[in-house]
């Protein structure tokens, strides 16, 4: 069975990796974590492989024995097509690539908000709405998901994309009141992609249960995700006065926040 198999963890030396590495391991047992940057010693029970993600042959060698794939890998900001495509749009295609070939899965991939950053903060969306990616990045993390889609369509190769909002330890600004994921509940769910009886491919929002949330699961009933946390409790110190943005702000007006702001040249209708 795959899922005797060790878990890889792709990303494992970035911020969400760190947190997460013990936890995994905790949950699931060995870990085959993985990046292209040094990320310190092994913890017990960790194997750690430096690699880089573009690299087909080395990432046949990260998969090739592999059960559950964590898929976490890649540039988390927007920057050159160039980079994006190797570590993003490459990188991503070969751990899927290699997971069919290796029958490794179910893969949990970290998609974004920003593959649909340009909903407005007055649009509420689930997981049928079509991308609007507000970068090249979100574009990548778009792709992924799409990739994803064909894999379980054509291959079987089961996945959950998920479109993380702002995971971070506590919410800081007004925008994370909608978009705030606590490290708690990324954990519950990523557990509860793996615990689906059939996960098939299915997009979720990876938010906590946040009064001020732009998104829901509900097209998703067949992942049992329960949320505990919620951002309103920060809001006194995020908001002390109340929330007095500029609402026009493409920064504000749009979900994808500072990411949509970045070059926004449009002009007006
Ligand atoms: N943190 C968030 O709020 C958030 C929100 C939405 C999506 N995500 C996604 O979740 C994942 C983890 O986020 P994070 O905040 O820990 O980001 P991060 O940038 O801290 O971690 C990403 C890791 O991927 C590694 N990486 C980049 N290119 C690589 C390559 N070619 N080969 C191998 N490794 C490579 C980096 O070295 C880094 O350690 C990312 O895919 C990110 O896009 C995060």
């Amino acid at each position: 069975m795959a899922n005797d198999r060790p878990t890889l963890f792709t990303g494992a030396g970035g911020i969400l990796g760190k947190w997460l590495r013990p936890r995994l391991i905790e949950t699931y047992g060995a870990l085959r974590s993985t990046d292209i940057v040094d990320f310190g010693p092994a913890l017990p029970g960790e194997e750690i492989i430096i690699a880089d993600l573009a690299d087909a042959a080395a990432v046949d060698r990260l998969v090739e024995g592999a059960g559950r794939i964590i898929h976490f890998g890649g540039i988390s900001y927007e920057t050159s097509f160039d980079q994006i495509l190797s570590s993003n749009i490459l990188g991503t295609y070969n751990v899927y690539e290699a997971a069919r070939r290796f029958g490794a899965g179910p893969i949990v991939y970290a998609s974004s908000n920003h593959a649909i950053g340009f909903y407005t903060r007055d649009d509420r969306l689930d997981a049928n709405v079509r991308t609007r990616p507000d970068s090249l990045y979100g574009v990548s993390k778009a792709f992924g998901e799409d990739l994803a889609s064909l894999y379980y369509d054509k291959y079987g190769v089961e996945s959950a994309c998920l479109r993380i909002g702002t995971a971070r330890l506590d919410p800081i600004d007004p925008r994370h009141l909608s978009t705030w994921h606590s490290y708690e509940d990324l954990l519950r769910l990523i557990e509860a992609c793996f615990n689906a009886p059939r996960l098939g491919c299915t997009i979720l929002y990876g938010v906590s249960n946040n009064d001020r949330s732009w998104w829901s699961n509900a097209a998703a009933p067949n992942v049992d995700y329960r949320p505990q946390d919620n951002a309103e409790s920060f809001k006194d110190v995020v908001i002390p006065d109340g929330d007095t943005r500029d609402m026009e702000d493409p920064a504000v007006k749009y979900q994808g926040g500072p990411f949509v702001a970045a070059d926004y040249v449009r002009r007006k209708a």
